[in-house]
């Protein structure tokens, strides 16, 4: 610290690097109050000009060197807003190196290369903090980290993306496209540069690592997490669901049972009278199980500029104060653990997954099918709980059938729907979902 300031220095000015800069400077008498000194933004880059501009930051502010940043001695805290797992890994590193903190909000460096950077910061003495890389202003970082600091984490359910939920959510209330849906979310900043990851469970799936990682005190690897997306959940399942009394919704699932985890991306039903079910648009939630809190939900925006900057400048504040401190106020990165463990999580086989499934059948109309399908279920120990099936069309035609099932084992599902998609009276492959 330089002068009485604390000085940040912003790499991106995009959707939240520019919400970060809006709120640094939209309000200094705020930060002076609560640290006692300036806070300043002080050095920025951006590959775009005009993002600087728009948000009133100066030439003189702005370079377009990183090193300028990094290796600036009057900057305090980096700030890496840049995303994916190139440039922002060697501003990260870089600015290690160079003995400042950093702030992320980036998840999939995190989840791709946390184990080393987490390990790096260790040697050097320095922070890196991450509060917006999961839940966008929830939170939930400290939550896990602190919050529940006693507990034994056995069971996280997590509505992770912005994006995914608000198109679910309008599915299921308007019966609008999908496409149409991704655009206005896209529209509205909630979408990561490449929509795919969003859609396809990869940004869900590097939150959950990093989630895991703060509750087991291991980093998962990302090949460890089983992924699903929510590109192929369609209309008619959404409103099979309703009809049921279940919502649709991706869900990041850690579930752990003798030092065992279950780490899966997935599209599931959620009944209606879950604390989960009522999360819509692009709110994020997360519902924790731990052995002596019991069930908690921590619940807010998880996606967009305001809420993503508000948790930034939280990590800014915190890092500003230890600076100003001369001491270490944010604590370990893992709950109860100095830091990551380098250990592998242990990861739960198939065999030993069970749960409740949805299946959609698509299979022809006559006389034995239903018996025909029932003895394939039966036979695999999966027990019917509710079953609907529509009315036909033509005379021998396919028609969706529609089946809820008691718990069952995962492999024997898997085991079942290959045997069932192979009956000479089932037309299309077999939608399955998971029931929470
Ligand atoms: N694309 C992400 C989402 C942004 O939709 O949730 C927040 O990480």
């Amino acid at each position: 610290m330089k002068d009485n300031s604390i000085k940040i220095g912003l790499f991106g000015l995009g959707t939240i690097g520019g919400g970060v800069a809006e709120l640094i400077m939209g309000f200094p008498g705020r930060w002076k109050e609560r640290l006692g000194v300036d806070l300043i933004l002080h050095k920025a880059m951006d590959l775009n000009p005009d993002n600087a501009s728009r948000l009133g930051i100066g030439q003189d502010q702005l370079t377009d060197r990183p090193e300028d940043i990094t290796n600036n001695p009057d900057v305090d805290i980096v700030v890496e807003l840049v995303g994916g797992t190139g440039a922002a890994r060697e501003i990260v590193t870089a600015s290690l190196n160079a003995g400042k903190p950093v702030v992320t909000a980036n998840k999939a460096l995190l989840a791709t290369h946390g184990g080393e950077l987490f390990s790096y910061a260790r040697q050097r003495g320095l922070k890196i903090a991450f509060e917006a890389s999961v839940g966008g202003g929830i939170p939930l970082i400290r939550s896990l980290r602190e919050g529940l600091g006693a507990n034994q984490i056995t069971q996280c359910l997590g509505i992770l993306n912005g994006t995914c939920n608000y198109i679910l959510t309008r599915m299921t209330n308007e019966g609008a496209g999908f496409h149409d849906v991704l655009a206005d979310a896209q529209r509205l900043g909630y979408a990561e540069a490449d929509p795919s990851f969003d859609v396809g469970g990869t940004d869900t799936a590097h939150k959950l690592a990093i989630m895991a990682a703060l509750a087991t005190g291991r980093l998962p690897r990302l090949d460890q997490i089983k992924v699903e997306g929510i590109t192929s959940v369609t209309p008619l399942d959404i409103s099979f669901a309703k009809d049921m009394g279940f919502v649709i919704k991706l869900l990041a699932v850690l579930q752990i049972h003798e030092q065992q985890a279950n780490l899966s991306v997935y599209p599931a039903l959620i009944e209606n009278s879950h604390q989960l079910a009522a999360v819509n648009g692009p709110f994020n939630a997360v519902f924790v199980h731990g052995d002596w809190v019991g069930d908690i939900m921590l619940y807010g925006a998880g996606a967009g500029r305001r809420a993503t900057a508000s948790a930034i400048v939280a990590d800014i504040l915190d890092l500003a104060r230890e600076k100003l401190s001369g001491g270490s106020s944010l604590p370990a990165a893992a709950l109860g653990r100095a830091d990551f463990d380098p250990e592998p999580l242990a990861i739960s086989s198939r065999d030993d997954i069970s749960g409740k499934y949805y299946f959609r059948f698509a299979a022809h109309d006559k006389p034995g099918v239903l018996a025909a399908l029932a003895a394939v279920l039966g036979d695999n120990q999966i027990s019917i709980a509710t079953m609907i099936q529509k009315g036909r069309e033509q005379e021998g035609g396919a028609v969706p059938i529609v089946i809820l099932t008691h718990e069952a084992r995962e492999s024997a599902v898997l085991k079942a729907i290959k045997a069932i998609d192979s009956l000479p009276v089932v037309d299309h492959p077999t939608i399955m979902l998971r029931v929470i």
